[in-house]
């Protein structure tokens, strides 16, 4: 087969991105326009901003994203875009582009699921090897999931209520921390003990995970502090949180090893860019000799090169989209795999 690059289109949240994918896991060239620091104003993001701010930049991006290599449209194989989950305005703008592209230039459409977006970022580098247990941890999901080929998965277990990463960004908040709180949360975890003593949450033996209990804990006990005119110490908070956020994870992929006996497992979603929850994950994975993978820092949040990896078993199976493709806000890992 002929190299393939893709042309890839993520605006699913508050990042307009796009990028080239070469043979499903070489970034030729990738655009990533943050609205972050607009949407930190208002403490997260707001979908109508978000989507108006989509709709200014999307152009912009696509052409620096061309002007970064000596591709042009005529070298693209297909036009690839997230068409679900997010927010509706949002993936909305990427649709429409990505549809605009394909009739344009007479491409190949192909609808990608952001979580299997994240997935496939842990093919960029390296190449994921089947079976293999994947744990995807980002702001809107917590899923424990089996690959056991390309095109075969199976869920484990997900969250069955707050996903990690809202729970990292609504502690941040409580704590007087901008948006997003992932990464505010792991710096000043650094500085601090863990002397709190937080619920535990589902000490169970399942495979699902419960982060709203450990929220609402946090959330009250700050109040409360604040009312009887007690200090919090943040940074101690901050880090005593993210233990028991993190061993959580640890100790359902620790579960799920010990019961498969799987001897892969890679991380995904922005919240495996925290470096202790890297670690820790890669420590227990040593512990049953179990090859541990997560894709580098700039992959692991919300990326176009994820979505152009994630194409291309897509584009060798030919399952291409046609014009009549819409957004949808909602579609967690579970229906995806009944769906495909
Ligand atoms: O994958 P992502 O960019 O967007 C979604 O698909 O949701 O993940 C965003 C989430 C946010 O909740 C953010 O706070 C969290 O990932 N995050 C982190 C870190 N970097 C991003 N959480 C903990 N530590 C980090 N370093
Ligand atoms: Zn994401």
């Amino acid at each position: 087969m002929n190299d393939v690059y893709i042309l890839a289109i993520e605006t699913s949240c508050d990042e307009t991105s796009m990028a080239i994918v070469k043979n499903g896991n070489q970034v030729e060239s990738l655009t990533i326009l943050t609205q972050m620091d607009t949407h930190a104003n208002f403490g997260g993001v707001v979908p109508e901003i978000a989507s108006r701010m989509h709709t200014e930049n999307i152009t912009m991006v696509l052409e620096e994203t061309l002007r970064k290599t000596s591709l042009t449209m005529d070298n693209i194989s297909a036009i690839a875009v997230t068409y679900a989950p997010g927010l509706l305005g949002s993936l909305l703008v990427g649709v429409e582009c990505a549809k605009t592209l394909a009739l344009v230039y007479n491409k190949p459409l192909i609808a990608v699921n952001h979580t299997m977006g994240h997935i496939y970022a842990n093919n960029i580098d390296c190449k994921i090897e089947y079976p293999t247990l994947a744990l995807i941890v980002s702001g809107g999901h917590t899923d424990l999931l089996i690959l056991k080929s390309e095109s075969e998965m199976e869920s484990l277990g997900s969250t069955i209520d707050d996903s990690v990463g809202e729970v990292y960004d609504k502690v941040a908040r409580v704590l007087g921390m901008p948006y997003p709180g992932g990464p505010n949360i792991e710096k000043a975890s650094l500085q601090g003990c863990d002397t709190y003593v937080l619920p535990r949450p589902m000490l169970d033996d399942s495979y699902n995970f419960s982060y709203s209990g450990l929220k609402s804990y946090i959330i009250n006990l700050v109040h409360n502090e604040k009312q009887r005119g007690n200090e919090i110490r943040i940074s101690d908070l901050a880090k005593s949180f993210q233990v028991v956020a993190v061993d959580e994870l640890v100790r359902k992929v620790e579960l799920a090893i010990k019961n498969t006996g799987i001897k892969n497992f890679i991380l995904a979603g922005g919240v495996s860019a925290n470096r202790y929850l890297r670690s820790e994950m890669e420590k227990m994975c040593q512990k049953y000799n179990v090859s541990f993978h997560v894709p580098n820092i700039l992959y692991c949040t919300d990326n176009a090169a994820m979505i152009g990896c994630a194409a291309y078993p897509l584009y060798k199976a030919k399952k291409f989209a046609d014009f009549s493709l819409n957004a949808k806000s909602s579609e967690n890992i579970k229906s995806y795999i009944e769906k495909n």
